[in-house]
């Protein structure tokens, strides 16, 4: 397999621009497009990479899908842009439809769109405020919920996303959230949450709780079984509300539609973006429709939400999502991506755990299977050395050290032979330092 040879001149010459214009707050890699398909990526070099990382989970339906491309080009050469609140158009109810088929439960459900995942998760905490009255909203540890203000300050993990950057909106508390490797079970979080409902706030003046039934940031980590169950219980019980946060899990990812789905409950209200856009930037709440319709008239919406051209590409990533063909071939193509990760993890000691759900799935490195010490640095070196081999990754994880598996759900099987293998030449190399 092809090794890099080190950067190229068009690459050195954007990476210069780059680092005199842009911000240096924001994380990239040297790595500049010049066009992708399906799972590949080909730089202005020429050079060609298989991308496991899919715009982090925003790619399920692959790079440029054909009919993607199609409708935003037709709806572009229609019209742009309106602002839904001026003048309406048939793409917006016709996306909310199909999303609202998304939210697992019998309904009535109705939605809102909006431009990215933390928008959508303010929306959704608006709204649960103003549904019910409530000031406060529990979230958990290895949270991650977006990098707006109130997003943040949802999101447990200080460095890079909070240090610095507060004071952080007010009535956050945020409960144990299960990391059965790392010694916390789905029933020691409970007892968390139980406790902060009476040490910290009293559950008549919680609002909601927000959770993904998949921690993403946080290292990839599923809810155990029951844990949501038993969370949801104890909302019914107190009129607390339940937020799904599946802007990382949804869209086919697992799957399903929705990952909550997995776990058999109806959350009251949801929140959606990454895939639902087939790579334009658009995002989504659904919810109930009687707390859906709570809040007044202009209370929410904004001016770019459910672009006409992003909505035009959602309802095509949408059909796709809510086809059970493509629901079968993802857990399939799950099943597949477990089974590789096994086979390394059984071959390589430094692999701790590897964990996820259908094709969301991560390995945790360590440099020792009995400390279980996480191997952040080594973990860095192999997304280094993969990206140099011509393959894409990312780490996550509250250490850092989790390699995570996000390719798009339309990868073929010479991508992922391809892909995998340089993955386990990586790891073997950062590991022995080479
Ligand atoms: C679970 C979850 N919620 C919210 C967000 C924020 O989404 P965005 O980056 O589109 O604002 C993310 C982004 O990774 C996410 O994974």
């Amino acid at each position: 397999m092809a090794v890099d040879q080190g950067i190229g001149a068009r690459t050195a010459a954007l990476q210069a621009e780059r680092e005199r214009w842009v911000s240096a707050s924001v994380y990239t890699q040297p790595l500049f497009v010049e066009h992708a398909h399906g799972a590949r990526i080909t730089d202005v070099e020429g050079r060609e990479y298989i991308d496991f990382v899919g715009g982090i989970g925003s790619l399920n339906c692959g790079h440029t899908p054909e009919a993607v491309v199609q409708a935003v080009q037709d709806q572009a050469a229609r019209y742009m842009h309106q602002m839904y609140s001026v003048a309406q158009y048939e793409g917006y109810i016709e996306a909310v439809k199909r999303l609202c088929a998304c939210h697992p439960g019998d309904g009535p459900f109705k939605g809102l769109l909006l431009n990215s995942g933390a928008e959508a998760v303010e929306n959704a905490v608006k709204i649960a405020r103003y549904a019910t009255g409530r000031d406060a909203i529990v979230c958990f540890d290895q949270g991650f919920h977006g990098r707006t203000l109130l997003g943040m300050s949802l999101t447990s993990k200080p460095m890079p996303y909070k240090k610095g950057m507060g004071p952080y909106a007010a009535e956050i508390y945020r409960a144990p959230g299960p990391y059965p490797y790392r010694g916390i079970s789905g029933e020691d979080a409970l007892d968390g949450f139980r406790k902060l409902l009476k040490t910290q706030i009293d559950p008549t003046q919680v609002a909601a709780v927000i959770y993904e039934p998949v921690q993403g940031e946080g290292g990839f980590l599923p809810a155990p079984d029951g844990f949501i169950e038993a969370i949801f219980e104890i909302c019914r019980e107190h009129g607390i509300l339940y937020i799904s946060d599946e802007v990382q899990s949804g869209m086919g990812r697992t799957g399903t539609p929705s990952a909550i789905e997995h776990y058999g409950v109806s959350p009251d209200l949801a929140t959606w973006a990454k895939s639902m856009g087939g790579g334009m930037p658009i995002s989504g709440v659904t919810g109930r429709a009687e707390l859906m319709d709570a809040v007044h008239p202009g209370g929410l919406g904004g001016t770019f939400g459910g672009n006409p051209v992003a909505c035009a590409a959602a309802i095509v990533a949408l059909d796709q999502v809510l086809d059970p063909d493509f629901q079968a071939h993802a857990t399939a193509f799950g099943a597949d991506l477990r089974a590789r990760l096994d086979a390394i993890a059984e071959r390589h000691d430094c692999v701790g755990e590897v964990r996820g759900l259908g094709g969301m799935l991560a390995m945790e490195l360590v440099t020792d299977r009995a400390t279980k010490e996480p191997a952040a640095a080594e973990t860095g070196r192999i997304v280094a050395l993969a990206r140099e081999r011509g393959l894409i990754l990312m780490a996550s994880g509250l250490y850092s050290n989790a390699i995570r598996v996000l390719v798009p759900l339309v990868a073929t099987e010479q991508d992922l032979d391809e892909g995998f293998a340089i993955l386990e030449e990586s790891l073997v190399d950062a590991f022995a330092g080479r």
